[in-house]
């Protein structure tokens, strides 16, 4: 018998998320080391060292479950930000906050929708509970928040997902855009606002959308420590709701989805504001390294408000392929519907310019 067909029809037609190469992974298959990996938008100065120590005391714990409430990363959180516990949500990554806001408020046949060239894990999420996604054109890569607006209320959609600034696409939309939205959009319509680069962004670009849930009970903003925080490999993030929002979405989550380690790990982490800084500003040299690269090499990409970039090239499967063998992991985004693009991390100094190196190299190569 085929054990698939016991799965509902929308769960066999998820297109499964394809991550990252693992650096293991290519060396095993290349039999090759000195790897450099910018494809997951991962922190190249690893996490601070607050965090190390509160894991190595975590782990004297180990054997006892978690604090399924979180309440000391809650009351980090609350203290850092003005935001009572019984407003946040704790998760498994962020990535566990826009499955859980799916899980909670869509059944089979409602509708979300996203942006085309959004991140992946909007349409998975929604098909994941049988629900309908609805992916609006962008505009120059990125939301158009006017035809999303319009999406919203003709599909009679209940959930919303704007990611700011977007991945793969590195396009923001600025804090008086998505006011001017969130004020347009019908209060029965939850928005999930992922800012997984948040801290990525500009001074200048910065804008406080926390201030904003007491005028948008439907507001949901989900955030991470997998990016400028570093922990990406223990899986923290967390969301910021309207009580009874947050409410429905802790009644899905499982008891104890974020582990104690990470847990002490996170709470040192937002201590230490120096780690932050330090990953803010390699990430602006590093963004200035790699476009100013890019250009010399005469490849056009779009510009970025995030920890990675998207230029355009010819041949990016063969490319992709030829950056593998000269130990450079990049991230292809076909599935992103961007066949002619690559996406970049930007890493260190010395990764950005292997990087640049190689593909220097592959552009004087005959194809
Ligand atoms: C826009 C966006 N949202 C959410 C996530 C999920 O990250 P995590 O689950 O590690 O917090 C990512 C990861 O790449 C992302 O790019």
């Amino acid at each position: 018998m085929n054990y698939s067909e016991l799965a509902p029809p929308y769960i066999r037609a998820i297109a499964p998320y394809q991550p990252g190469k693992p650096i293991s992974e290519l060396e095993r298959e290349l039999g090759i080391t000195g790897i450099v990996k910018l494809a997951s938008n991962e922190n190249p100065l690893g996490c601070s060292p607050l965090a190390v120590s509160a894991m190595h005391e975590a782990i004297k714990t180990i054997a006892l479950y978690p604090d399924g409430n979180g309440f000391e990363l809650k009351d980090a959180l609350s203290g850092r930000y003005g935001v009572g516990h019984e407003r946040i949500v704790l998760g498994n990554g962020s990535n566990d906050m826009l499955e859980l806001a799916a899980r909670a408020f869509l059944t089979v046949g409602d509708k979300a929708v996203y942006s085309a060239h959004a991140f992946a894990v909007y349409p998975l999420a929604t098909q994941a509970v049988g629900g309908v996604g609805v992916s609006v054109p962008a505009i120059d890569f990125g939301h158009d928040l006017n035809a999303m607006l319009k999406a919203a209320i003709e599909h009679k959609v209940k959930l919303v997902f704007i990611a700011n600034p977007n991945n793969p696409t590195g396009t923001f939309l600025s804090g008086d855009a998505l006011l001017v939205f969130l004020r347009a959009l019908p209060a029965n319509i939850l928005v999930l606002l992922d800012e997984a680069y948040n801290e990525y962004l500009p001074v200048e670009c910065r804008y406080n959308s926390v201030s904003w849930l007491k005028e948008f009970p439907n507001l949901i903003i989900s955030r991470t420590f997998s990016k400028a925080y570093g922990l990406a490999g223990l899986r923290v993030g967390y969301a910021f709701a309207h009580a009874q929002v947050a409410d429905m979405m802790n009644r899905v989550r499982q008891p104890f989805n974020v582990n104690s380690v990470a847990q002490a790990a996170a709470v040192a982490a937002i201590h230490d504001t120096d780690f932050v800084m330090q990953t803010f500003a390699l990430n602006m040299r590093g963004m200035k390294q790699v476009t100013d690269g890019l250009t010399r090499l005469g490849l056009g990409y779009i510009p970025s408000f995030g920890n990675f970039v998207s230029f355009r090239i010819a041949n990016a499967a063969h490319v992709y392929r030829r950056l593998l063998e000269l130990g450079v992991i990049v991230r292809p985004i076909a599935s992103y519907d961007m066949p002619d693009y690559l996406r970049v991390s930007i890493g260190l100094e010395s990764e950005n310019e292997k990087f640049l190196s190689a593909l220097k190299r592959i552009l004087g190569e005959k194809q």
